[in-house]
C-alpha cells in the first residue's frame, strides 16, 4: 500500500505528487493539517480561506469518507476544491509534501501522534516541519487534561509522557527538530474552530487546551 492516498468518499486513490505539487502552486498558501480526524476543520478553513489550499492528513481515511465527498461535489452543490485529504500517517513525512506546507496545524492528537508531540519524538517530529518551510507556522492544541493526569496518562499507555510543562527539556527538544522557541499557553473552554474531539472533549467541561506554537526556523 502507498504511503499516501487521496481520499474522496469511502475508496482512498492514488496521490501523484506533480498534481499535488501542482495544486500547492495555483493557491497563495498551502495548509497542512496532521491528524485531521473527520475533516471538519479543514473544511471549514477552505470555505474561509478560497486562496489557500487546505490538505487533511490522517491514517484512517474512513473517517474522511463524508467529508471528503462533500468536498468533491461541484461548488453549486457545496464543494470545497480547495480542501483535499489524503490517507497517511505522521511517520511517514514528508513523502510528497516536503517543504509544501505554509502553516501546519496538530490538533488534539491522540496515538503516535500524541507521542510524538507531547514527549516530544524529535526524530519523527523533524518529519512533520520537514512538510514546511522556514518561517511556516506550527499551532498544536493538545488536551491538556489527559497530560496533567498521571494516572489517566498510564491507563491509556502513555507511560513514557509527561506534561509538557513539567518537562525541562520540551522546548530545547522542539528547537533541536528545526523549531523556533516555542510558546504555550492553558486555554479553557472550546477551541476556537470545529474540531469533533475538542468539542466532544473539552465543550462545557471546564476541561483545557494546551496550545503550543512556533514557526519553522531557517
Ligand atoms: C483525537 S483525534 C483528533 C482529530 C481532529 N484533529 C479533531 O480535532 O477533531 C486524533 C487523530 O489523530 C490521528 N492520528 C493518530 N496517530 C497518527 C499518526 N501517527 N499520524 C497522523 N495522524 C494520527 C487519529 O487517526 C485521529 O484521527
Amino acid at each position: 500500500m502507498a504511503d499516501f492516498e487521496r481520499v474522496i468518499g469511502k475508496k482512498p486513490g492514488p496521490l501523484d505528487p506533480a498534481w499535488l505539487a501542482e495544486q500547492s502552486g495555483s493557491y497563495d498558501r498551502t495548509h497542512l493539517d496532521v491528524g485531521t480526524g473527520s475533516g471538519e476543520f479543514i473544511f471549514d478553513l477552505a470555505g474561509e480561506t478560497p486562496d489557500l489550499l487546505a490538505i487533511g492528513l490522517d491514517p484512517v481515511s474512513e473517517n474522511m469518507a463524508t467529508i471528503s465527498r462533500k468536498a468533491s461535489a461541484s461548488v453549486k452543490k457545496g464543494g470545497m476544491p480547495n480542501a483535499l485529504f489524503v490517507r497517511g500517517a505522521a511517520e511517514a513525512l514528508p513523502g510528497p509534501f516536503a517543504a509544501l506546507a505554509d502553516e501546519i496545524s496538530i490538533n488534539y492528537p491522540w496515538g503516535s501522534l500524541m507521542r510524538i508531540i507531547a514527549k516530544p519524538d524529535v526524530e519523527q517530529l523533524r518529519k512533520i516541519i520537514a512538510c514546511g518551510k522556514p518561517g511556516t507556522k506550527l499551532s498544536i492544541y493538545l488536551n491538556y487534561d489527559v497530560l496533567k493526569n498521571r494516572d489517566y496518562l498510564d491507563r491509556m499507555g502513555f507511560e513514557d509522557l509527561i506534561d509538557p510543562l513539567d518537562n525541562p527539556d520540551f522546548d530545547s527538544d522542539c528547537q533541536q527538530a528545526g523549531l523556533a522557541p516555542v510558546t504555550h499557553r492553558v486555554m479553557a473552554g472550546d477551541p476556537p474552530f470545529r474540531s469533533k474531539w475538542g468539542r466532544q472533549l473539552i465543550r462545557g467541561s471546564g476541561r483545557q487546551t494546551l496550545i503550543v506554537e512556533s514557526h519553522i526556523l531557517p
